[in-house]
């Protein structure tokens, strides 16, 4: 009994602790991390999360959720047998528990103005598979010339996000920290 009691109080602060850990991490204002938590268990977000940044950042970082909306995202997982000419094919476990992070982290699912713009920017009738192929990265990055990417042989595509944005694994996409390899200093 005494070691009942023992376990429950242990998995107890266990939970509390993931609960913490899941708010603090949250990309989203509290109270939609809130809906989110009572809507799916707290670790199979976490796990989800933990399997993306795993499973997803060999060839490339692990992009960040918010920049595709959560049908692309599915459609994504979908098809990763055949993924832009790579075989990327997890496991359905892996897969799915990803799929719960990205989808309740996706642009659709997120609170913040920029996610807001970014579904703007996405015709409802469209699943792009790419952030490199929506309006909104192209009127962000309209002003970088060709040369510095595809004629860059330490960028060669858009896709390389930190080639340039040097703190991208860590989400930092600021423009006053962006550096391309080759280019003295990025201004306006
Ligand atoms: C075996 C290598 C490999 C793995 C593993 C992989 N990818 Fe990719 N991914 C690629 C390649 C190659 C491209 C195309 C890159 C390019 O065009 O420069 C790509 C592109 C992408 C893009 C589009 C980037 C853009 O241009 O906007 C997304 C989104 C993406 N991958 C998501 C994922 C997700 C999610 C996973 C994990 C389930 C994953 N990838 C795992 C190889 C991989
Ligand atoms: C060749 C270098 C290069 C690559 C690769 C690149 N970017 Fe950028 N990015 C820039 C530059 C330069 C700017 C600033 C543009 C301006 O000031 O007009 C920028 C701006 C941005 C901004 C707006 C930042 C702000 O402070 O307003 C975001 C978000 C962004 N990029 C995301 C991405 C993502 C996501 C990827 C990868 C899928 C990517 N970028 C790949 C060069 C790059």
């Amino acid at each position: 009994m005494k070691k009942y009691i023992l376990g429950m109080s242990s998995l107890a602060v266990l939970f509390t602790f993931s609960l913490n850990v899941w708010a603090e991490d949250s990309e989203h204002e509290s109270e939609k991390a809130k809906n989110y938590t009572q809507a799916t268990p707290v670790h199979s977000s976490m796990q989800g999360k933990k399997n993306y940044h795993k499973e997803c950042s060999s060839c490339h970082m692990a992009y960040p959720a918010n920049f595709l909306p959560a049908r692309s995202w599915k459609a994504l997982l979908n098809g990763l047998d055949k993924h832009f000419g790579e075989n990327a094919e997890l496991d359905a476990e892996d897969k799915r528990s990803i799929l719960t992070y990205l989808d309740a982290n996706a642009s659709d699912h997120s609170h913040s103005r920029f996610a807001a713009w970014i579904n703007r920017s996405i015709s409802p009738n469209k699943t792009p598979l790419r952030i490199t192929k929506t309006r909104y990265f192209d009127r962000l990055h309209d002003e970088v010339p060709t040369r510095f990417v595809s004629g860059n042989p330490k960028v060669r595509s858009f896709s390389n996000c930190i080639a340039c944005h040097r703190g991208a694994d860590q989400g930092d996409f600021d423009e006053d920290r962006v550096m391309i390899p080759g280019m003295k200093r990025w201004h306006d």
